[in-house]
């Protein structure tokens, strides 16, 4: 799988472990900074350059790392078609995806350890969005809301 990564200063350490491993699992690994650690650096513009990979398809899936992962997906949960949800569990990491179509995983440096954010990272990885009816149904609900949002937006850009 081609999966985009990036992170701030709060996650620059466990987003280098997570692209070594990712590519030990055979991913094509696309690294959207930080190329090194900043402790100035901020989280959205991570944030939005994985985003764009994803929306761009460039890459199929991204993973965000900063100091909890909140700033991360709610900078990146901004962009159409970016469904990103911080995920310290390996419950939750594949379910999102099977349930929820979740795109990004957004994890915090600060708070899990390298050996389970590994296994967070693989049961995203190997997951896949399980198509069922109401899944299906629900994930048109959430592009609804999408598509609503984004014509009050056009709407607001036309009048001004
Ligand atoms: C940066 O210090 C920190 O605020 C950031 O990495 C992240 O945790 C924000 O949610």
């Amino acid at each position: 799988m081609r999966i985009a990564i990036g992170s701030d200063h709060g996650g620059f350490a466990l987003k280098s472990i997570i692209a070594k491993y990712l590519r030990e699992m055979g991913n094509e690994v696309i690294d959207m900074g930080a190329q090194s650690f900043v402790p100035s650096d901020d989280y959205p513009r991570f944030s939005k350059a994985v985003a764009e990979a994803i929306i761009k398809g460039e890459a199929e899936r991204g993973i965000l790392v900063c100091g909890s992962g909140v700033g991360a997906s709610i900078a990146a949960n901004k962009f159409p078609g970016i469904r990103a949800a911080v995920c310290h569990d390996t419950f939750s990491a594949h379910q999102g995806v099977e349930d929820d179509d979740m795109n990004l995983l957004c994890m915090g440096q600060r708070v899990v350890g390298e050996e389970l954010a590994k296994e967070i990272v693989y049961s995203f990885v190997q997951a896949r969005f399980s198509g069922a009816e109401r899944h299906v149904r629900r994930l048109g609900e959430v592009k609804a809301i999408e598509r609503e949002f984004l014509k009050e937006k056009n709407k607001g850009r036309q009048e001004a």
